[in-house]
């Protein structure tokens, strides 16, 4: 399936349930590719974690930082089953030189890039910060050397790919457009 850029802006939504099928690799290198294509003003490393071992950590350590956090992030975490990484079979880490200006920028502008690729080949997605909480900690600094992001780079956001599971677990409001307009003419 392929679908349009237009389609693929306005039907892109974040899912939190998938699943239990891999990602092809060819699928996979479009999706990823699609990432080295945005507006730029910087390097940025784009990671892509299909080993599940490596995955899981970064689920779990994430699960326990969000449990013991307060307010929204405890309550999601708290919910039955609740899992940061939904089970999605793909994790993509997006870190940039730390300190470096606009990385934050470059590294959301190329993960929109691979959210919107992966909305058009059929397959779902979700852009992520809470992997971003725990992996710049120096005491899960366990887990960036196993995802080969060397010292003095730091994670700016995440993004989980996969095949949507039924129900879109975890998702309660209706997407609903964002931003406040303003014409000047
Ligand atoms: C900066 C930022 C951080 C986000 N972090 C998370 C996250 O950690 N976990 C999650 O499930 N969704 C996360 N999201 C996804 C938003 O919740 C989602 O994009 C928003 O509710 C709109 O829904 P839609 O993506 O379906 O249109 C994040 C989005 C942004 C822009």
């Amino acid at each position: 399936m392929s679908t349009n850029i237009s389609e693929a802006i306005r039907t892109r939504k974040s899912i939190r349930a998938y699943q239990d099928k891999p990602v092809s690799a060819d699928i996979l290198a479009q999706i990823v590719e699609a990432g080295q294509w945005p507006p730029n003003a910087g390097p940025f490393q784009i990671t892509v974690i299909e080993n599940s071992d490596l995955r899981q950590k970064i689920n779990d350590r994430t699960l326990s930082f969000m449990r013991a956090g307060e307010g929204f992030i405890k309550e999601r975490a708290s919910l039955p089953g609740y899992q940061p990484l939904y089970g999605a079979p793909v994790l993509i880490l997006l870190s940039g030189p730390s300190g470096a200006p606009f990385n934050a920028v470059n590294t959301a502008l190329a993960a929109e890039n691979m959210l919107l690729e992966a909305t058009g080949l059929g397959l779902g997605s979700c852009f992520l910060m809470s992997p971003c909480w725990i992996l710049n900690e120096a005491n899960n600094s366990d887990l960036l050397r196993e995802a080969c992001i060397t010292e003095g780079n730091t994670v700016h956001c995440a993004i989980i790919i996969g095949y949507p599971a039924a129900e879109n677990k975890f998702t309660t409001a209706e997407r609903a457009k964002k931003g406040q307009v303003n014409y000047v003419k």
